[in-house]
């Protein structure tokens, strides 16, 4: 009988690690983390994205678990529950609608993932070859990238409507440590090959004499955007967990892995970066041409180079089921829809919502956003990681903090605590640290980005 209860409760706390854990590593880690910190200068983008993450990330996660198992809803519902007959039903509202814009450009960039499952094969056995050209080609045909951003969406649109994402997400027990030997495999490679060193001191020595405004507007749309946080992601998976699962511990164990695998890829990345000669500040393009690259120096490099790209493949799957799941709930739950109405009519939209970022590459690449100057994928990633997801962490943090009440945040959380429990710690966090610091850090950012 005592065993039995210990191998439930031991199933439940792996079931909300495998589900946030999923929707987590993604691509956030391996393609948006490697450019984002090269676009910011390396190491000093690093440091200050690891101080975002614990000092916001890590805090916001468990306000955003806490909400999700207090109430067992979606994330409208969420903030209904908890404050019936007021507006701030409309911070879920806005998570919906930003998980829907995030949605509409991953599935464009998992559809590249997709395409280079075999695209890495074609450039590593090639004698000769321009990575560069190969990415550049993919991107500005007009079909090709369509084609697989479509198969990406069907995938997960199928996922969703059968409602198996439980199920999917015990694939993660065997893609999260695939994952990491394949990312040790590469950095191995890329720190021997000659010219290493230079990648290695441009990521690991920081120079905080070009950190600006920019960088750390920067720093913390990659800290939310890699963790799921401030669209009701990990408020709906924080339902998985059951009164007798504790929060701070497991919050803890995702941030840590994400975090792990994110340094791990810019540890694969830089030192080929710089020693085959290509530019750390190179853009979305930056893994795609980089690896490509490795895997065509490695033993066996079409073989690391396909099953690199599937399980990236899969890990985008585990995090754009995360972003469909929130729309389909919310529809499910408030409007009454069926799942698979629900799935297939999201799907659809978002899939057309998307299409204009795939097109920013060819028909529409004359097209920048006034302001900004960015094509079209990197406006929709701006705001939706510069701007929603921000807004969203922190009128959840001052919701808990101050509205419902971060003493009552505080007693949830605590159920069960483990090693690590909630105190003044946390309340200073939330009320105080995390709102302060996004607030601060958005409205220069955002005043740089378009007056600097
Ligand atoms: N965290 C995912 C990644 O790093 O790829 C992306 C993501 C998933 C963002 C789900 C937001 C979200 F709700
Ligand atoms: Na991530």
């Amino acid at each position: 009988m005592q065993d039995l209860n210990f191998r439930e409760s031991w199933a439940t706390r792996i079931g909300f690690i495998l589900a946030a854990s999923g929707s987590a590593v993604g691509l956030g880690n391996i393609w948006r983390f490697p450019y984002m910190t090269g676009e910011h200068g390396g190491a000093a983008f690093l440091v200050i994205y690891l101080v975002a993450i614990i000092l916001i990330g890590y805090p916001v996660m468990i306000n955003e678990v806490i909400l999700g198992r207090k109430t067992n809803k979606n994330p409208v519902g969420a903030f209904k529950a908890l404050a019936p007959n007021t507006p701030w039903w409309l911070v879920g509202a806005l998570g919906v609608f930003t998980g829907f814009v995030i949605l509409s450009y991953y599935s464009v960039v998992a559809g590249w993932s997709l395409a280079y499952i075999y695209k890495v094969v074609l450039s590593a056995t090639a004698a000769e070859i321009d990575h560069a050209e190969v990415f550049v080609g993919h991107i500005t045909s007009v079909w090709e990238p369509i084609i697989w951003q479509a198969i990406f969406m069907i995938l997960t649109v199928s996922i969703i409507a059968a409602g198996v994402v439980k199920g999917i997400q015990k694939w993660v027990t065997i893609l999260m440590p695939a994952i990491l030997v394949l990312l040790v495999i590469l950095i191995i490679r890329a720190v021997t090959l000659p010219g290493a060193g230079e990648g290695l001191a441009y990521y690991l020595q920081p120079n905080f004499g070009d950190v600006g405004p920019r960088t750390f507007l920067g720093a913390i749309s990659q800290a939310f955007f890699t963790l799921s946080l401030g669209m009701g992601a990990i408020i709906t998976y924080g339902s998985y967990l059951r009164e007798k699962d504790e929060i701070p511990g497991n919050s803890a164990s995702v941030v840590g892995l994400d975090t792990g695998i994110a340094i791990m890829a810019g540890l694969a990345i830089f030192p080929a970066v710089f020693a085959l000669g290509f530019s750390p500040d190179g853009g979305p393009g930056l893994v795609f041409i980089t690896l490509p690259a490795v895997f065509a120096e490695m033993p066996l490099g079409v073989l690391f180079g396909l099953l690199f790209f599937i399980l990236l493949s899969i890990a985008a799957l585990t995090s754009a089921i995360s972003l469909l799941e929130v729309v389909t709930a919310w529809l499910i739950d408030e409007k009454g829809w069926t799942r698979g109405s629900a799935a297939v009519t999201m799907g659809i939209i978002i899939f057309v919502v998307g299409l204009p970022t795939t097109l920013g590459y060819s028909v529409l690449s004359d097209v920048t956003f006034p302001g900004l100057g960015m094509d079209m994928l990197d406006t929709y990633d701006w705001f939706a990681n510069s701007i929603f997801l921000p807004l969203g962490g922190l009128l959840t943090a001052i919701f808990v903090g101050y509205i419902w009440g971060a003493r009552n945040a505080v007693q949830e959380g605590n159920k069960n605590a483990g090693l690590i429990s909630l105190g003044n710690w946390w309340v200073l966090l939330i009320r105080y640290v995390v709102p302060a610091l996004i607030l601060v850090i958005m409205i220069m950012g955002i005043y740089d980005t378009f007056f600097g």
